[in-house]
C-alpha cells in the first residue's frame, strides 16, 4: 500500500488534502505539523517542527515506509512575511532524512503557486506557462525546486510541483484563506450595518482572476503523485475558468442578505484592526464555533490579494495534456464553500 506523508497537515491545503486521503482509502497516512489536529488519529501524526534538524534526524525510523511526501508545510511570519532561508530549511531538513531512510520513496511533490511567475509583483505575460522565465525575484519556490531536482539526479524517486492560484477553501488558522477572509469580513460589515464595500480599487474590481478549488486541487495532487507521466514535471493548477469580482461580489453579498458596495482604497488590516469585540458578538448570536479573531482571518493576506489589479491568468493546458481534465465554475464553488462556512457553524 502508498504510505503518504503530509507535511503540513493542520494548513488550509493539508487539511483539506488528509480529508481527500481518508476519503479515497487507498492510502496508509502519516501526518505532519507542529500542531496536532484534532480531527486526525493521533497515533499517524507527527508533531515537528523542520526547522529542528536534529529533531527530523531522529524522526527517521518513523519515516522508513513512507512512499509519496506532499510537502504543504510552509513558513510564514506575521504580517504575511514569507522568507527564502527557513522554507528552504524546512524542506531539506526533511528531505535529507527521507532520501536516506525511506527505502520505498518513488516521489515527492512540493505545493508551490504562481508567484513563481511573479504575479503578485505587477503585470506578467498571461497566460503563465510552466515553462516562462522565473522573474528576477526572491521567492523560496526557487531554492525548494532548485534542490529537490539536484537531490533526485540519479535516484529513483521522482518529484512534481503544483503551482495552484488562490486556493478557495474550508479553514481555520491559515493564514492565506480568502474565503474565510471574504467571510469574516462580510460578517463584520454586515454587523455594524454597513455595505460589502469591496476593499480595493476600480481596477481590481474589474481585473481577470483565476482561482483554485480545494477539492480539484486535492485530486490534481494525488494524480500527479501517482501518474508516471507526471514525474520530474511542473503543473500549473487551477479551475480552468475565469471570474472578475465584480460579478461575484454582489453575490456574496446576497449571500450575506446585505447590499454590495463599491471599490473602496481601505486596508482591512487598519479597518478591521478595533473589530475584535463585533465578531464576538457575532458568534455569541449567531452560536458559531468560538475561533478567535485572529484565526478567522490574515487581513494582511487579505489585503495584499485585493490590491492585485492587474490580470491573473495561468494556462492549465499542460495538466489537461498529460491527463488531469477537471474543471469547475469558480463563482459556482466560490458561493458553496460560503454555504459549508455556514453550515459548519464558521461563519453567519
Ligand atoms: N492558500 C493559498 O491560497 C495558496 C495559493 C497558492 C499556493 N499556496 C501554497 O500552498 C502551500 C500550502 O498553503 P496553505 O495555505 O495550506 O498554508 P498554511 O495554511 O499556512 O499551512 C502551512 C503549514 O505548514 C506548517 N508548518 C509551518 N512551519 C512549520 C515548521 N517549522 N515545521 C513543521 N510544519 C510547519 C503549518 O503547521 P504548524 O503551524 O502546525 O506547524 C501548516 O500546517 C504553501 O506552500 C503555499 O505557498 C497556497
Amino acid at each position: 500500500m502508498r504510505h503518504a506523508l503530509v507535511v503540513g497537515a493542520s494548513g488550509l491545503l493539508g487539511t483539506n488534502f488528509v480529508r481527500h486521503l481518508q476519503r479515497t482509502r487507498d492510502w496508509r497516512l502519516t501526518t505532519l505539523s507542529r500542531r496536532p489536529v484534532a480531527e486526525f488519529e493521533p497515533a499517524t501524526h507527527m508533531a515537528l517542527d523542520l526547522l529542528d534538524q536534529a529533531a527530523c534526524e531522529s524522526c527517521a525510523p518513523r519515516l522508513s515506509s513512507i512512499t509519496h511526501v506532499f510537502f504543504l508545510a510552509r513558513v510564514v511570519d506575521s504580517g504575511y512575511r514569507i522568507a527564502v532561508d527557513p522554507n528552504l530549511a524546512v524542506l531539506r531538513n526533511l528531505i535529507d532524512v527521507l532520501a536516506s531512510s525511506a527505502q520505498d520513496l518513488a516521489h515527492v511533490q512540493l505545493m508551490h503557486g504562481c508567484k513563481w511567475y511573479g504575479v503578485h509583483l505587477g503585470p506578467f505575460r498571461t497566460p503563465a506557462r510552466e515553462t516562462d522565465p522565473r522573474p528576477a525575484s526572491e521567492n523560496f519556490y526557487y531554492g525548494q525546486h532548485d534542490y529537490l531536482a539536484a537531490k533526485q539526479a540519479g535516484q529513483r524517486w521522482s518529484w512534481s510541483t503544483l503551482r495552484p492560484h488562490f486556493i478557495d477553501g474550508v479553514g481555520v488558522g491559515s493564514p492565506s484563506n480568502l474565503v474565510g477572509a471574504i467571510g469574516t469580513y462580510a460578517a463584520v460589515q454586515r454587523e455594524l450595518g454597513q455595505p460589502l464595500h469591496f476593499p480595493g480599487n476600480e481596477a481590481a474590481f474589474n481585473a481577470l482572476l483565476m482561482h483554485t478549488h480545494v477539492d480539484l486541487l486535492a485530486n490534481a495532487m494525488e494524480w500527479a503523485a501517482t501518474e508516471p507521466r507526471c514525474a520530474n514535471q511542473d503543473f500549473n493548477v487551477a479551475n480552468g475558468d475565469y471570474f472578475r469580482w465584480r460579478d461575484v461580489w454582489p453575490k456574496i453579498a446576497a449571500h450575506f442578505a446585505m447590499p454590495a458596495g463599491q471599490p473602496s482604497a481601505l486596508k482591512l488590516e487598519q479597518c478591521m484592526a478595533d473589530k475584535r469585540p463585533v465578531w464576538n458578538s457575532i458568534v455569541e448570536r449567531h452560536e458559531l464555533k468560538p475561533v478567535p479573531f485572529e484565526m478567522a482571518a490574515d487581513w494582511a493576506f487579505a489585503d495584499s490579494v485585493f490590491r492585485l489589479d492587474w490580470e491573473q491568468a495561468v494556462s492549465v493546458v499542460k495538466a489537461h495534456q498529460y491527463g488531469f481534465s477537471q474543471m469547475m465554475d469558480s463563482e459556482q464553488a466560490l458561493l458553496a464553500l460560503l454555504a459549508q462556512y455556514r453550515e459548519q457553524k464558521l461563519l453567519p
